[in-house]
């Protein structure tokens, strides 16, 4: 039995009549940008996280660059920002016109820790990127202590607890990708950013819409980046769905764990009080690319994620200078192995994917 690396249409599935019932009403209402949905969508997704406001914007990384802007963020200062995660978390620090600062991560959590975060910060670090790496919340409440506002990366962490929290209500800021894949994922792109401070929010409100308030007068050079109205509309299905999706991800995570995975390969640590959303189930092993290869060979979709760390890619080598080494980035970069998970997935499926590492390992 092949199992795939994620199962996004078995969920959908059944909600296709009421999404395409919300389609149609948005193409008869005839309002496609900045309309009733986005404003509906803001405030649901406000209520759910538990913060006093959320922008709704093009994608998770322009949520970033407007994000650390609407902190304050400008030219000359220094991000710190972990090199074991997508792309876009250090791209959209420059794109702010600021200087990424790579930091380690912790080889459990594969999150920043606050003595990874500290060793990085330098005189003009203004703020500190925190990605929710893989759907586990990162220790953002302990990295608000260093002095500087937290930025909490959750593209990856939607439906994610910490503490009773939700991923994106734990930092100063915090921002969202909704891209089609991510355990709240559009119909295309989108993404967002949720925070409890008023200013911030009115800044990033502007900063979306060109760096204005009121669509007549531009204070600032800013960015043309909405949420539609369509995207904003299937996603107002789907939120109340997350929850649910969230507890099968979780599920699948403990079968994998009541399977036996843990004596075959390194299993994610999971920090008293978190319940992870657990957007990619990764674990490591030492000779990661040879049970890849035997896990394709049997059906099981597996894949190895950020091989190359962002310390290490050619557009960061400006920003790079004399950084000191980041032993548990390229550690994990070189024998991560992501496994299939989805809200769907079974404890067979568990058992299958097991015991194909069992055979392989
Ligand atoms: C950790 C992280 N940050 C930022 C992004 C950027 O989001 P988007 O693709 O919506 O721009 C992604 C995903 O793509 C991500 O995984």
């Amino acid at each position: 039995m092949a199992v795939p690396l994620f199962d996004t249409d078995t969920p959908l599935a059944p909600l296709r009549p009421a999404i395409l019932e919300r389609i149609a009403d948005v193409v008869a209402g005839g309002r496609f940008v900045l309309g009733p949905e986005v404003q509906a969508f803001e405030a649901e997704l406000a209520a759910y996280l538990g913060v006093g406001h959320v922008i709704g914007v093009g994608n998770g990384t322009d949520a970033i660059t407007i994000a650390l802007r609407a902190l304050g963020v400008a030219p000359g200062d220094d991000v710190v920002v972990p090199s074991f995660t997508f792309y876009a978390s250090a791209e959209a620090i420059v794109t702010a016109g600021a200087r990424p600062v790579f930091c380690d991560v912790d080889a459990g959590t594969r999150n920043v820790t606050v003595e990874t975060v500290h060793a990085a910060m330098t005189p003009r670090t203004t703020a500190i990127l925190a990605v929710d790496l893989f759907g586990l919340p990162a220790p953002v409440a302990a990295l608000r202590e260093l002095g500087v506002p937290v930025l909490e990366d959750a593209a990856q962490a939607a439906g994610a607890r910490h503490q009773g929290r939700m991923a994106g209500a734990l930092g100063d800021v915090a921002t969202f990708s909704f891209y089609p894949s991510k355990n709240l994922g559009a119909f295309g792109d989108g993404g967002a950013i949720a925070t409890d401070d008023a200013e911030v929010a009115a800044l990033a409100r502007a900063l979306r819409f060109h760096g204005s308030r009121d669509k007549q007068t531009f204070e600032y050079i800013g960015y043309n980046s909405r949420l539609d109205e369509l995207q904003a509309a299937i996603l107002r299905v789907l939120l109340p769905e997350l929850d649910g999706w969230c507890d099968g991800r979780r599920a699948g995570a403990r079968a994998y764990l009541d399977a036996g995975l843990g004596d075959h390969v390194g299993v994610p640590a999971v920090p008293e009080g978190s319940d992870p959303a657990w957007h990619l189930y990764v674990v490591t092993h030492p000779r990661a690319d040879a049970v890849l290869e035997a896990l394709a060979a049997v059906g099981v979709q597996a894949r190895g994620y950020y091989r190359r760390p962002l310390h290490r890619q050619p557009a960061m080598a400006p920003y790079v200078g004399d950084l000191g080494p980041l032993p548990v980035t390229d550690e994990l970069g070189a024998t991560n192995i992501a496994l299939p998970i989805s809200p769907v997935f079974t404890a067979d499926q568990a058992r299958e994917v097991v015991t194909a590492i069992a055979g392989a390992a």
